[in-house]
């Protein structure tokens, strides 16, 4: 059965980005227009949403350091988010050093909330990774759990969306578990989703009532991390070889067979890492 936006096929929910942008348009006769802040919006994912939330008529505000909007110092924060209904962070640290990268996402998350409480803003959108609390490991994720932790206890209304890594990260993964000629990875699960999918996902929670819970968004199939990685370097012709490792670590974190995957019913992307993989790698 097909629904506009969704596709369900195999008993499992499908997100169809395509067709949520028409039906978007289509309902936009009957609802207002927002104004959404996008802090992030100039990087892979925030740019991606701008793009989806400006085609269905909302008033975007592009929120980046490189914007004279910056979350961390606060400067030009008060007066982007003037008549805002929504903000969306899709922020990521410059350097993931366990301090520098905490220190990112507290201050970043306390001011923005705080502006937000000023502002009126109705609901505060943030995107986190799926299984955070498992990988605590890592200051990275010791980070992300802060921000989330902030987000829960403040007062204003939220959305916390946790993905699964996205395709375009694949490449990062590999060369963080490179050493010379060789990928050292376990097989752990991996369901990664491409980006467009989860822009499109965050695009239709930024137009919908605050949950005040976590939402998860993953792709459509799980795939044992050290072969995403042989897929990804074999279409890119790369000559590095991956070696099934169950000791190696991801990120400094020690995996166990499901760490990286959703265990709840997440919300899942259409695309396909194997069909994305040609795409991408396709000689014009
Ligand atoms: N990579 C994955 O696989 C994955 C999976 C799940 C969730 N996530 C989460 O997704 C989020 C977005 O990831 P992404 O890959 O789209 O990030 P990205 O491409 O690195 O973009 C980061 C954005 O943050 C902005 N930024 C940095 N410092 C800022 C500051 N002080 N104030 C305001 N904006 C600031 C950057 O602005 P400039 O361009 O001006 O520097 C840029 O627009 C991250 O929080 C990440 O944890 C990632």
């Amino acid at each position: 059965m097909t629904v506009i936006g969704i596709q369900r096929l195999h008993g499992k929910v499908y997100w169809d980005h395509d067709a949520l942008v028409m039906k978007n348009q289509t309902s936009e006769t009957n609802n207002k227009t927002m104004k959404i802040v996008i802090i992030g919006g100039t990087g892979l994912i925030g740019t991606k949403l701008v793009n989806n939330l400006r085609q269905q008529g909302h008033e975007v505000v592009v929120a980046s350091p490189s914007r004279g909007i910056n979350s961390v110092t606060g400067e030009g924060l008060a007066a982007a988010l003037v008549g805002a209904q929504v903000v969306v962070d899709v922020t990521n640290s410059p350097s993931w050093e366990d301090k520098a990268v905490l220190e990112f996402f507290e201050t970043s998350t306390r001011n923005l909330l705080a502006a937000e409480a000023v502002a009126g803003v109705r609901h505060h959108i943030a995107l986190s990774v799926v299984g955070t609390e498992r990988l605590l490991a890592s200051g990275f994720f010791r980070a992300k759990m802060a921000q989330e932790k902030l987000i829960q206890a403040s007062p204003i209304p939220y959305t916390i969306v946790r993905a699964t890594q996205f395709f375009e990260f694949v490449g990062s993964i590999a060369n963080s578990a490179t050493d010379g000629k060789t990928v050292r990875l376990p097989s752990a699960l991996l369901q990664p989703i491409v980006s467009d999918d989860v822009a499109t996902a965050l695009a239709s929670v930024a137009v919908a009532e605050p949950s005040n819970s976590m939402l998860e968004l993953a792709g459509p199939e799980a795939i044992p991390l050290d072969e995403v990685v042989r897929q990804f370097l074999k279409a890119n012709r790369d000559p590095r070889t991956v070696i099934t490792d169950e000791q190696a670590i991801y990120f400094g974190v020690p995996l166990k067979q499901r760490s990286l995957v959703p265990d709840g019913t997440p919300r899942l992307g259409a695309t396909h890492f194997e069909a994305w993989l040609r795409r991408s790698t396709q000689k014009p």
